[in-house]
């Protein structure tokens, strides 16, 4: 089995590239990465001379390349993680996200439909059923109404990708995953920013009141879903994959100040989020009944495992953090200051 990942070398992809190796010894895994900002090949460390990984740097948005690439791989599967994944930074600049999220995965089903691929795994995102009032869930029939420009190119991969399995019968199955943390996170993201910060005694920039909702799945439980879903999954079928874990934004972050041992003196209410979503909420019941899937970590042992893992890496974040994080910080938070 030979399995074509997209955007092995960002948070979720490279926990999914070093999980699939370490299961199954008969898997063979291509990594196709552009290395953006997010793209860390460090992340791979551990598997980067395995005889069964190959990173192949390359843009997914790129169709001639990946046409080249599948006709030359001839992968089994391919499970496409690669995007522009961050909110903030698609209210900044839109074009990379519906660049890289829509016509990247235009291109990636392109080359699945010539050269026939016998399965194809849409990661996608809880965040393209919007914001949901209390008590609604949604299922895999809730409408879609996406917020940004992320959720939208998101929402447009996925309408697409389903397209090609009703239209040229190419097997696609999309996963919409909630909110992900753990390890390996880059800093833009709420939960290791949250830490990194307060690791260096800065403000938390918490988003207007701080009440939003996200449910919260610890990165390898998503992981395994996905493994799950690899394997008794149905084409043409839309699987939630939540942690079943909904918490507001100003608890994580209290939480984050005790398991850090920091003052919640650090909070600091800014400038909200414009269109901020703010509520999801999943039902999982279709994963779980179907694969037998459930999530495992419970919240506060996987945030005490990701405070550990950012204390005890220092250099990753070091690395990260350095030039053009700086100015995207600056960017994003400098006019929030109350
Ligand atoms: P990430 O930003 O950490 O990593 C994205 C990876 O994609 C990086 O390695 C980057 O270099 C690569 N990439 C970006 N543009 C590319 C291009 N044009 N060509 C090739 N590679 C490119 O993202 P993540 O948080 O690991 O998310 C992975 C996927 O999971 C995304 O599709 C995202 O929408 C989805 N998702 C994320 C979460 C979450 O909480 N992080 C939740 C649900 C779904
Ligand atoms: O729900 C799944 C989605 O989760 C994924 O599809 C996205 O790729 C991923 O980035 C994430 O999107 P969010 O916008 O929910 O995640 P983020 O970590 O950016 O923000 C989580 C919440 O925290 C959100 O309500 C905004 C808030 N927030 C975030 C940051 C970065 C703050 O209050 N302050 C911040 O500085």
């Amino acid at each position: 089995m030979k399995i074509l990942v997209t955007g092995g070398a960002g948070f979720i992809g490279s926990a999914f590239v070093r999980m699939a190796l370490d299961e199954d010894t008969a898997w063979r895994v291509v990594n196709l990465d552009k290395l953006t900002y997010a793209g860390n090949l460090e992340n791979l460390a551990g598997v980067s001379e395995s005889p069964r990984y190959r990173f192949v740097r390359g843009d997914i948005a790129d169709g001639g390349a990946v046409m080249r690439l599948f006709a030359g791989e001839k992968p089994d599967a391919v499970v496409h993680f690669a995007a522009e994944s961050h909110v903030d930074r698609s209210i900044l600049s839109p074009e990379p996200a519906v660049r890289t999220n829509l016509y990247g995965t235009f291109c990636l089903l392109e080359a699945a439909r010539v050269h026939q691929t016998p399965l194809f795994l849409h990661v996608s995102t809880d965040e393209v059923y919007g914001s949901l009032e209390e008590p609604l869930e949604a299922d895999e029939n809730f409408p879609l109404q996406p917020s940004s420009p992320y959720s939208a190119s998101k929402a447009g991969s996925d309408l697409l990708a389903l397209s090609y399995g009703k239209t040229f019968k190419l097997p696609v199955i999309v996963t919409r995953a909630s909110n992900n943390y753990g390890p390996y996170q880059f800093p833009e993201k709420l939960i290791p920013l949250m830490i990194s910060n307060a690791m260096e005694d800065k403000p938390l920039p918490i988003y207007g009141d701080g009440m939003q909702v996200r449910d919260w799945l610890f990165v390898d439980d998503h992981c395994r879903a996905l493994l799950a879903v690899l394997d008794k999954g149905r084409a043409g079928e839309i699987y939630n994959v939540g942690g079943s874990l909904a918490l507001p934004n100003k608890e994580v972050v209290r939480r984050i100040l005790a398991a850090t041992g920091k003052s919640e003196s650090l909070m600091r209410y800014v400038a909200d989020r414009p269109a901020h979503d703010r509520r999801y909420a999943l039902s999982s019941e279709k994963v779980m009944r179907e694969t037998g899937w459930a999530p495992r970590m419970p919240f506060d042992e996987g945030l005490a495992l990701t405070v550990r893992w950012y204390r005890e890496n220092i250099d990753w974040v070091r690395h990260v953090k350095s030039g053009e994080y700086m100015q995207y910080y600056e960017r994003n938070y400098a006019h929030r200051e109350p």
